[in-house]
């Protein structure tokens, strides 16, 4: 029971500060103890926080209408390989973030490790209120985190090696092997994106019992009645017991392979105990095993 654990304290794939202290609030909450003594895994964790200044471009102007993209780019090379070096040796990856930019960086490291171990194409389940897989031209934000699902699936593309041209055909998924669950936000040239290739929303049977599978959950495909603290969050979403029991049928699978959690921004919630820091860590005990007794 290895279990690679990364924290990304990374806020640049939006606009809101704060997104990028999701982990250490997940972490001061008890989350690495209660992966260690009560779900019993072997944690492997470098106990940093990742802020990555050390690789911050000084400049970093619009480029294809994308907000911060050498930012986001180098961020997410990086943790590729972070996710990468993990995987390889056959952990489970755990990420917190962050944005939800930063699957870029986990699922190109996951895919890439997974093929070499395996020789197989890694699925994505993508739990979320929103379907992220805007291109540069499609988005009216220019957020990245809005954009990492077409990125990944190769739907968007780009040649300069600082603005995510690094992501090779080994780090990418197909959107044959892409399921959202709880979409209910999703822009105009998205739609046309969704509907063009076919991808399959809100069903799981398209991904045979032995895939390995990338769980993304953004925490807005809850509620905000369960979890308010984050960033873009969209009326009627799934409940809490909705969402722990999506993340416990994907562990019953058996082919879960890496979990990010995503979007988390203590920072937005006016009072008290996070109530959306302890959704987050009941979605990562949930995806990890967790039982009842
Ligand atoms: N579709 C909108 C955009 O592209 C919102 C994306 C929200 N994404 C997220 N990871 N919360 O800007
Ligand atoms: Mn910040
Ligand atoms: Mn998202
Ligand atoms: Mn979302």
């Amino acid at each position: 029971n290895e279990l690679g654990l990364v924290a990304v304290g990374f806020c640049g794939g939006q606009g809101k500060s704060g997104v990028d202290a999701a982990p250490m609030a997940l972490i001061e909450s008890g989350l690495v103890e209660q992966l260690k003594e009560e779900l019993e895994f072997n944690v492997h964790y470098d106990g940093e926080v990742h802020q990555y200044s050390e690789i911050m471009p000084k400049e970093d102007p619009e480029y294809r209408g994308m907000k911060n993209p050498r930012a986001v780019s180098a961020v997410t090379q990086r943790l590729s390989e972070q996710v990468y070096e993990h995987a390889r040796q056959g952990r489970f990856v755990l990420t917190l973030g962050g944005d939800h930019s930063i699957a870029i960086g986990t699922i190109s490291g996951t895919a890439k490790a997974i093929r070499e171990r395996t020789g197989r194409e890694m699925a994505v389940i993508w739990v979320d209120a929103h379907a992220d897989i805007n291109t540069p031209e499609t988005s009216d934000s220019g957020n990245i985190h809005g954009m990492p699902v077409a990125f990944l699936t190769g739907l968007a593309k780009e040649d300069k090696e600082d603005c995510f041209g690094w992501i090779k055909d080994d780090q990418r998924v197909s959107v044959k092997k892409l399921v959202y669950i709880g979409l209910r936000d999703i822009d105009r040239g998205e739609k046309k994106i969704l509907r063009e290739h076919n991808i399959k929303a809100f069903s799981m049977h398209d991904i045979d019992s032995d895939t390995p599978i990338h769980l993304s959950f953004d925490i807005d495909s809850l509620d905000p009645m369960w979890a308010p603290s984050t960033g873009t969050p969209v009326r009627g979403g799934l409940t809490l017991r909705e969402g722990d029991f999506i993340a416990e049928c994907v562990h019953e699978t058996g082919s879960l392979v890496a979990l990010d959690l995503v979007e988390v921004n203590p920072s937005l919630e006016s009072h008290g105990a996070s109530e959306t820091v302890r959704a987050g860590i009941s979605i990562v005990r949930c995806g990890l095993g967790d039982t009842l007794l």
